[in-house]
């Protein structure tokens, strides 16, 4: 007799019915996907990026299409962290979800504040940081580029949460195995891989931005292979941290490839932007792909991958671009 199949995953101490969920931002506020998708069904949901204070967002256009996805900048518009725990938090919780909530800040001050607002909330299954955003204390680009403060940062966020916390390492960084080892030292359960890298759109024939902010990040199916290869590489560096998979995933077929190189769970954004069932479609896929294989769960994917036949010619160092 073979055993139950489940699509249930333990990522250090957040269960989830299945491992595909809804990336950060692409959720809407709890509003937009009532009757489109019984939440239930999602692994989980990411709250669009919370910040201490309001934020007004983006100029518009804030979306333009490439080849290949889509270029984005909302400016992380936000209630702000007070409003959005009376309102949208309760709003998704009441939608059945369980829901990981994506914090951001410029400061040390103002990650340790939201944390210590969020861990006493029981709708909160775990925190995800943000951490692509400017550093205004340091005054540096990318905040969680740099170790230093990935430690600083995370180390405080870990320290005071009682839930899970998934650091989403910056995309477009060189050294994602450096610094997800560095977040998981500081204490993160785990890490989310990887946000979206800087992009910029530009439409040749009326010689203008693409959006309204000079320039924003990319999203969609161009993002998988690099999605693969930071998975790939983290999970051989560190096999026992749970790995989420977010960047160009958006059919069963995706998120198998990711458990493959390693990941644990994978996240659903520009998909679930045109088809808000988009992450349970993805789940049956993966249902699909055990059921052919005879595995029971999606961990049984993990660590499946064959290195490459040997073909006899002679080899070949690994390249640098
Ligand atoms: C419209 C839009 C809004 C987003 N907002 C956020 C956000 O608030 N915080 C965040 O960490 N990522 C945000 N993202 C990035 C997604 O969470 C995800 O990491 C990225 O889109 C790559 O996944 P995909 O290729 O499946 O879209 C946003 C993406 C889009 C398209």
């Amino acid at each position: 007799m073979t055993a139950a199949r489940s699509l249930v995953v333990d990522l250090g101490g957040i269960v989830l019915p299945t491992p595909v969920m809804i990336a950060a931002g692409c959720g809407g506020t709890g509003r937009e996907l009532v009757g489109l998708v019984d939440l239930r069904r999602v692994g989980a949901i990411v709250s669009r990026t919370i910040t201490v204070t309001e934020r007004v967002g983006a100029d518009m256009p804030r979306i333009a299409e490439s080849p290949a996805g889509i270029v984005w900048e909302t400016g992380l518009q936000n209630p702000g962290l007070d409003p959005f725990v009376s309102g949208e938090l309760l709003r998704l919780a009441r939608g059945g979800a369980r829901i990981v909530v994506s914090i951001g800040g410029g400061s040390l001050e103002e990650y340790v504040h939201m944390t210590s607002v969020l861990q006493g909330r029981p709708e909160v299954a775990a925190i995800e940081i943000h951490l692509s955003g400017r550093d205004d204390e340091l005054d540096r680009d990318v905040l969680g580029a740099h170790p230093d403060r990935l430690n600083e940062i995370v180390g405080a966020v870990a320290r005071m949460s009682l839930v899970p916390v998934f650091a989403k390492l910056p995309g477009g960084c060189d050294d994602v195995v450096g610094l997800a080892r560095t977040a998981v030292r500081a204490g993160a359960t785990g890490v989310t891989l990887l946000a979206s890298p800087p992009a910029l759109g530009l439409d040749a024939t009326r010689e203008r931005l693409r959006i309204g902010t000079v320039s924003g990040w990319l999203s969609g199916p161009a993002l998988k292979p690099i999605t693969l290869r930071a998975v790939f590489d983290v999970a051989q560096a560190l096999p026992d941290v749970p790995v989420i998979a977010s960047g160009g995933v958006r059919t069963g077929e995706d998120a198998v490839e990711c458990l493959l190189a390693g990941a644990w769970a994978v996240q659903v954004g520009t998909a679930t932007l045109t088809d808000p069932a988009a992450a349970v479609t993805v789940a049956q896929g993966i249902v699909r792909r055990l059921n052919a294989a005879g595995l029971t769960s999606p961990a049984g994917l993990r660590g499946r991958l064959r290195p490459p036949e040997p073909t006899g010619a002679e080899s070949h160092p690994v390249s640098t671009p």
